[in-house]
């Protein structure tokens, strides 16, 4: 199959950003519960092996009933504050990546500021499915770099739980809910600057993943519900092959953009949707298995949230030390596929 039409960010004639902007803090939130394979087992015909094999995924984390996609970002925005030794109430700018918001209107950001006590600062959501969370790094970064907001605190959270079909072995084996955040201030030194991002979308793909019902196009009636159409559908085949062309592009092209080439970048984490689609883009990138966080067999693919977890995990864990730098990127429905290279 072709490369995918690549329509990323437009490069030179950008603005150059006026202050570069760090990463201060990190955070993230698992529900508690867990849902493994062998539970899978028993509500639709799958087997551990099959999931396991195909995906690299164990078990996700699933919401209890009340707990919704604003109330773990919270969780995990609180979590990146304090490391960030920043108050609620002197943020600036929320941003919430997620496609699975508490309400179509208002946005769940508006529910985090209300969690959190975030009274001054302003916030919407990004819809760019797993992209998200790093599209709300590229808004972030030009907003603080350009003068707009002295900080911003960037989540990605999603209770996919909510919007798959659990009778529909293609798609419930993968996903998971869950949450991620960073504190982003402006800085010329100090760990987690952020050297380079890049972007892009390809909307003639958009029938390749999508949740057909719930929005205009198809709204919610007892109908559409009956047909399980306000859930997650997916043509798992060829979203494969669009994410690994797509990624490996776009992960090339923060590199370059940052000055560096692959033999600079310490760790690669990447979206954790599928430890086969990881494996070919390391293939292709030439790193090893070692220099690749992965996560995904604890928590299944929870999209937006899906880097932003393993961002915190690895920052948490040591797995990415002081002057490393990383290499973030991701892919989703849109289609969407981001990048940005870090210095820890
Ligand atoms: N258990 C057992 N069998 C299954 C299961 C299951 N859970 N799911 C599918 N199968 C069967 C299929 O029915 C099919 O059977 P058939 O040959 O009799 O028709 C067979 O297994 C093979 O199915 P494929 O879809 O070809 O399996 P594939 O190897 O492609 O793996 C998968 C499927 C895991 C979905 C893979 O295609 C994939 O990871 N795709 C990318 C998903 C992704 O990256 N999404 C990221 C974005 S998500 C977002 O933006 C929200």
């Amino acid at each position: 199959m072709s490369d995918p039409v690549m329509s990323d960010s437009p490069p030179s004639s950008v603005p150059q950003i006026l202050k570069s902007v760090r990463i201060a803090g990190t955070g993230s939130y698992l529900p508690e519960r867990i849902l493994t394979n062998h539970d899978l087992e028993r509500m639709v015909e799958t087997s551990d092996e099959w999931i396991a094999s195909r995906t690299g995924i164990r078990e996700r984390r699933v919401a209890a009933d009340g707990e919704l996609t604003s109330h773990m970002a919270a969780k995990a925005a609180e979590k990146a504050l304090e490391q960030a030794g920043l108050a609620a109430e002197d943020v600036d700018l929320i941003i919430v990546a997620t496609i699975t918001p508490d309400t179509i209107t208002p946005a769940t950001a508006c529910y985090v500021q209300q969690h959190i006590g975030a009274t001054r600062s302003v916030a919407f959501d990004v819809s760019a499915a797993c992209s998200g969370f790093l599209y709300a790094l590229e808004i972030a970064r030009h907003s603080i770099g350009a003068g707009a907001f002295r900080n911003a605190l960037i989540i990605g959270a999603e209770k996919l739980s909510a919007f798959v079909n659990w009778t529909d072995r293609n798609t419930c084996v993968l996903f998971g809910d869950g949450a991620g955040a960073a504190v982003l201030l402006p800085s010329e030194n100090g760990h987690g600057k952020v050297l380079s991002s890049h972007l892009g979308t390809d909307g003639a793909q958009a029938e390749l993943l999508n949740i057909p019902g719930g929005g205009a196009a198809c709204p919610i009636t007892s109908e559409n519900v009956d047909q399980k159409l306000a859930t997650l559908a997916m043509q798992g085949r060829e979203v494969f092959k669009h994410a690994v062309n797509a990624m490996r592009r776009a992960a090339e092209t923060s590199i370059e953009k940052a000055g560096l080439t692959i033999a600079d970048i310490d760790l690669v984490i990447p979206h954790q949707a599928n430890l086969r689609i990881i494996d070919a883009i390391s293939d292709r990138l030439g790193v090893t298995k070692e220099q690749v966080f992965v996560n995904l067999e604890k928590y299944g693919n929870t999209s937006a949230a899906a880097v932003a977890i393993a961002l915190d995990e690895a920052n948490r864990t040591g797995a990415v030390k002081a002057g490393d730098r990383i290499l973030l990127v991701a892919f989703g429905a849109g289609l969407t596929w981001a990048s940005a290279v870090i210095e820890w």
